[in-house]
């Protein structure tokens, strides 16, 4: 567990409802809903944060889902405890997780590749412990291609970073680097916010040792 990464987050606890609670979640809560809808069988959520997600979840499903700071799980239980299905919280670092291999069959994530240290370890992590052909569903921002986005969010970044998420992020090509296969994504602002999808190869179990 990152001592650094678990404090940054448990500060950020105390008025991240406040910051994120309303505009962005009434905006984004279509997208995440859509492809929240598409959750099935042992279903790995990352990071849940202080629960904003959980009202996107659907009904009935069995959902793991973790976060590194303890603060915002202290939060999100109350929401959990609302949500009608089984959603067990566990306080764990994407980096080093304590499941076997081929453990679920569905990861999801919500803004969370932003914040994590070391996406591509972090996506390997999560490789690991989807079955060959699972997949991951992320709801994310990254950096942009295009001039004056890509400078503005390059030089918020460094400011940013001391408090939250990082603002320049390349998700897609973090997964593919992470070794998923069929990464695609479907665009909701600019070339900032998007969905990404992505699948766990089938060849082989296992892992080559950097990927
Ligand atoms: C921007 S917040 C997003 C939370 C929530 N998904 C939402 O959209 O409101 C990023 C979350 O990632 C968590 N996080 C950061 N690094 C992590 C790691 N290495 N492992 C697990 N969670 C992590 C933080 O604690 C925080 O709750």
């Amino acid at each position: 567990m990152d001592p650094a990464t678990q404090k940054k987050w448990d500060r950020a606890a105390l008025g991240y409802d406040l910051m994120n609670g309303y505009g962005p979640e009434w905006r984004w809560g279509p997208y995440k809903r859509r492809l929240f809808s598409t959750m099935a069988g042992r279903v790995l959520f990352v990071a849940i944060g202080t629960g904003q997600d959980i009202q996107f979840f659907p009904a009935g499903q069995e959902i793991t889902a973790i976060d590194i700071s303890p603060r915002m799980i202290e939060q999100a239980r109350v929401r959990a405890d609302g949500y009608d299905g089984r959603l067990e919280l566990r306080q764990l670092d994407v980096h080093d997780l304590d499941y076997p291999d081929a453990t679920f069959d569905k990861v999801f994530t919500s803004c969370t590749f932003c914040s994590v240290t070391d996406p591509v370890i972090g996506l390997r992590e999560l490789r690991r412990v989807l079955c060959p052909g699972g997949t991951i569903g992320m709801f994310e921002h990254t950096g942009s291609r295009f001039f004056p986005f890509n400078l503005m969010l390059d030089l918020m970044t460094p400011l940013m970073r001391q408090v939250g998420p990082e603002l320049n992020r390349d998700t897609l090509a973090n997964l593919q680097q992470a070794g998923f296969v069929d990464v695609n994504l479907d665009p909701v602002y600019l070339d900032v916010v998007k969905v990404i999808h992505g699948v766990a190869p089938c060849a082989s179990g296992a892992l080559e040792p950097d990927g």
